[in-house]
């Protein structure tokens, strides 16, 4: 059975630690470092440093390529150790729990902080399939505009953060970000249950469901305020949280109020959460979408 995250983790030296962010360090510069590279740059042996790249390469930590030259880069295994670490020393974790969920483009752990209270952990995986795949060599300097998987998962999970945080300190109902380390972004639990989750007989009453469909729209509403759009929004990026509200979460891909097309997201935004309800609960909606994007984008107008 392979290991998993938190086993690699507890079995790294301060000495693998090292190599491993000096690695990162020169990956600014190269898809796959030199090993002479990481030698010269920590003064010692390529023999030295080769040891520990081959145990590292068993825990998949790097993977090695043979090149004119032999070429180290990081996987997200070893991006995830080096991130996990920095969260350790800052405080934020004490611990990695299981994994709840696995996305398309992340997977969310639980973690408990130094005073046992659980959090969330979101590790951004951007680009994982094209990185497992082999691929062919290529100058990565010569094509600047190909994001590296470790560099662009990063600038997602700096988003997310940024939106959560300016999000919540408008009010809107987000989970409460705590910290974010390279690819990964430190939340509060939210408690309840994915929105897509729900079988119809949880709900209370008819009633309950319209006044959920309402708490959505304003949180919606809101957020364009606070000067951002979700852009992928639906059922399946609500949660209800203990008391039924709604929190939305899932934040990387947000647009901008200012953009050009904002309205356009915006608006489908709506279509999606609305068309659940008709669906799931043949719930006409008494709500006009022109009229809530109408609403949004005169008040930002007079504001002006
Ligand atoms: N703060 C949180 N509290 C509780 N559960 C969460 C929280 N954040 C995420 N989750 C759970 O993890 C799942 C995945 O989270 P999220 O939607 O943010 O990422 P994702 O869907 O995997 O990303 P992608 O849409 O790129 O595949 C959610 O459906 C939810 O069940
Ligand atoms: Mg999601």
């Amino acid at each position: 059975m392979p290991l998993t995250i938190l086993e690699i983790f507890k079995k790294l030296t301060k000495f693998e630690f090292r190599v491993l962010s000096v690695i990162e360090i020169l990956m600014a510069r190269h898809e796959f470092v030199p090993i002479e590279d990481i030698a010269k740059y920590m003064n010692y042996t390529e023999k030295r440093i080769r040891v520990t790249i081959d145990r590292m390469r068993k825990d998949k930590l790097v993977i090695v390529v043979q090149r004119h030259y032999l070429g180290i880069a990081l996987t997200f295994i070893g991006y995830d150790a080096l991130a996990l670490k920095a969260l350790v020393e800052k405080g934020v974790i004490a611990q990695v729990g299981p994994e709840i969920g696995a996305g398309k483009e992340s997977d969310v752990r639980l973690a408990l902080d130094d005073d046992g209270n659980d959090l969330i952990l979101k590790f951004h995986r951007l680009g994982k399939l094209d990185f497992r795949a082999t691929r062919k060599a290529r100058s990565f300097l010569a094509e600047k505009r190909h994001l590296s998987p470790l560099y662009e998962s990063r600038l997602s999970a700096e988003r997310e953060y940024s939106a959560l945080k300016a999000l919540f300190d408008a009010g809107v109902s987000v989970p409460k970000p705590i910290s974010q380390n390279r690819h990964i972004v430190a939340m509060h639990v939210v408690t309840g249950q994915d929105l897509f989750r729900m079988k119809k007989n949880e709900f209370k009453n008819p009633e309950s469901v319209r006044e959920l469909s309402e708490n959505i729209l304003n949180e919606i509403i809101k957020s364009a305020k606070a000067g951002y759009i979700h852009g992928d929004l639906s059922e399946y990026n609500i949660r209800l949280n203990e008391e039924d509200y709604p929190v939305l979460f899932d934040w990387p891909q947000y647009i901008s109020l200012d953009s050009g097309h904002a309205n356009l997201i915006l608006s489908r935004d709506i279509e999606n959460v609305l068309n659940y309800f008709t669906k799931k609960f043949k719930m006409s909606p008494r709500i006009e979408i022109k009229e809530i994007i109408d609403k949004i984008f005169v008040t930002r107008e007079n504001a002006k």
